[in-house]
């Protein structure tokens, strides 16, 4: 059965005044010291591209994968399957996500980069699903706050698909097909 992604919940204009006010969030906050970006594949690699090219200090990039999530449900284990290139010691982080939802991923991936060494690290999420929180984390910088409902697009999928979509949509069960 197809779900029915045809309901927009953000449109892409919104999205685009949220990443704007977010980058100048981050902007005024760390003006010129230079900044480690993290954005967790796959979801967050569209609000991560959008993002670093509104931000005025220098930049570098790496990509993490992690994953503590089945189909459309958290499992609560982080795996691991794509680890950083560079050392993050001494640096300031910035970890890019695309949604929290239950927070495992994030509190775990956090962790993990602060016990590496890191000298700070902060969390920007383009959207925020307070309500599904499990563990006790919240974003640094946030775009959008989402009541408890499961989304595609703008990077985020379901079992693989819908992430080319430029707005957000909610994914529905469609009983017609
Ligand atoms: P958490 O560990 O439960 O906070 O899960 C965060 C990850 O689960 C996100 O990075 C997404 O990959 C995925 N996720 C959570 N909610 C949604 C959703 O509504 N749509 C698509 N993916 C989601
Ligand atoms: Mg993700």
């Amino acid at each position: 059965m197809k779900p029915d992604t045809t309901e927009i919940l953000i449109s892409a204009d919104e999205i685009r005044e949220m990443v704007a006010r977010v980058a100048d969030d981050i902007n005024r906050d760390y003006g010129d010291r230079p900044l480690l970006v993290i954005p967790v594949l796959t979801g967050a690699f569209i609000f991560a591209a959008d993002l670093v090219r509104l931000l005025k200090m220098p930049i570098e990039i790496d990509f993490m994968k992690v994953s503590s999530y089945v189909g459309q449900s958290s499992t609560g284990k982080l795996t691991i399957s794509k680890d950083l290139s560079v050392d993050v010691k001494g640096k300031d982080v910035m970890i890019v996500e695309d949604v929290i939802d239950t927070g495992f991923t994030l509190s775990l991936l956090k962790q993990m980069l602060v016990d590496r060494g890191a000298a700070s690290v902060k969390i920007c999420t383009a959207f925020d699903k307070p309500l599904g929180r499990k563990v006790d984390i919240e974003a640094d910088y946030n775009g959008i706050t989402l009541p408890d409902v499961f989304i595609v697009g703008y990077g985020l999928d379901l079992d693989g698909m819908y992430r080319d979509y430029g707005d957000i949509r909610i994914v529905k069960d469609n009983e017609e097909q």
